[in-house]
């Protein structure tokens, strides 16, 4: 990493992952409480304030690369921004303040609040394209994905070297019309499906996690939601593969006379190319990776996942917040 975060050799370093809790923590209180108000717009807008309010605090010099939108959609933590104090280290930024607005906004499972940071000028910028292809597993079944090979056969392929049989293998993908052809193949095979409405960070998660009954993530969804996976995956191993996929003529050329490759496989490796890439997430609603905000009393408990890529680490924090003294350090902002 460029800049001082690597103290003395065979000492260990600063990990600004542990203050990038504070940061996903702080934007999941804050959309928690729109929980099933139906309004995904109020709840996202609580989590970008929170967001940008605590990461004021994290001593670096960030630039925002996968944000909220451009400057004049979204008025914070737009994409090119600058954030933190100017100190080192010199860093990308990837914030999804509200991965799952939808789901925030009904109440459904798995809506996390997420940051990931890696070195200056590693991380994948994705331009105009919206969307991309997206296959993510374990280390076990990382030289299997292939997003060109039938699904049948991938699916056999790691049916097999799981030790099963595609009967038993479960995909994750976004229920969305664009994926139709993708589900009658793959029930085709003979596997199982998992649908999730919203929130392919999540699913790429689990698709990535030992612990978890996901074998494959499949599917079309957002670009930036690809790069902070792949960040994530970066620290907690397993493998992605990626592509660019237009939504229309329009969008292709655009990134054409960009200069996009849309042939490209974009593994985890092109999408965050750094080697000291920082990941923070904190449930916002019940998830299978992550506990949602809960408020047992006075209180307000918290779950998140903090890694780091350099060192592999991966670690759960658990937090209870006085939601009293909260109130008086940030006003009403996530009390
Ligand atoms: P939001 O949090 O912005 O609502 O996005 C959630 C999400 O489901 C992502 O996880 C996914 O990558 C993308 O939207 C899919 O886009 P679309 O809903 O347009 O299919």
């Amino acid at each position: 990493m460029n800049g001082d975060l690597h103290a003395a050799e065979g000492h260990p370093d600063r990990n600004l992952a542990l203050e990038l809790v504070r940061v996903t923590e702080a934007a999941a209180l804050a959309s928690a409480r729109w929980v099933g108000h139906g309004d995904k717009i109020a709840a996202d807008q609580a989590a970008v304030d929170a967001m940008r309010f605590v990461l004021d605090s994290v001593p670096m010099d960030g630039t925002v690369v996968i944000g909220e939108g451009e400057k004049d959609e979204a008025p914070m933590l737009y994409n090119g921004e600058r954030i933190g104090d100017g100190s080192k280290p010199e860093v990308d930024i990837a914030v999804d303040p509200l991965e799952g607005t939808t789901l925030t906004a009904k109440g459904f499972p798995s809506a996390l609040s997420v940051i990931a940071l890696s070195e200056r000028g590693t991380m994948f910028d994705p331009g105009p394209c919206v969307y991309m292809e997206k296959m993510a597993g374990t280390d076990e079944i990382a030289d299997l994905l292939d997003l060109d090979r039938p699904v049948g056969e991938t699916l056999e392929l790691v049916a097999a070297r799981k030790s099963k049989t595609v009967s038993d293998v479960l995909v994750i993908m976004l229920d969305r019309d664009r994926h139709q052809d993708m589900a009658k193949q793959i029930r085709e095979a003979g596997a199982r499906i998992r649908f999730i409405t919203d929130g392919d960070v999540s699913g790429a998660l689990m698709a990535v996690s030992d612990r978890s009954p996901v074998d494959l993530l499949w599917g079309i969804g957002g670009t930036p939601e690809g790069v902070i996976s792949a960040a994530a995956i970066h620290c907690m191993g397993g493998r992605m593969v990626g592509r660019l996929w237009p939504r229309t003529d329009e969008e292709r050329s655009a990134a054409v006379n960009d200069g996009y490759d849309l042939s490209q496989i974009l593994t985890e490796h092109e999408l965050v190319k750094g080697d000291d890439i920082f990941f923070a997430a904190t449930g916002v609603t019940d998830g299978d990776m992550l506990q949602g905000v809960r408020y047992p009393r006075k209180k307000a408990t918290t779950e998140s996942l903090i890694m780091r890529s350099r060192s592999g680490t991966v670690r759960r924090v658990l937090a209870t917040h006085n939601r009293a003294k909260l109130r008086e350090i940030t006003g009403e902002r996530y009390g």
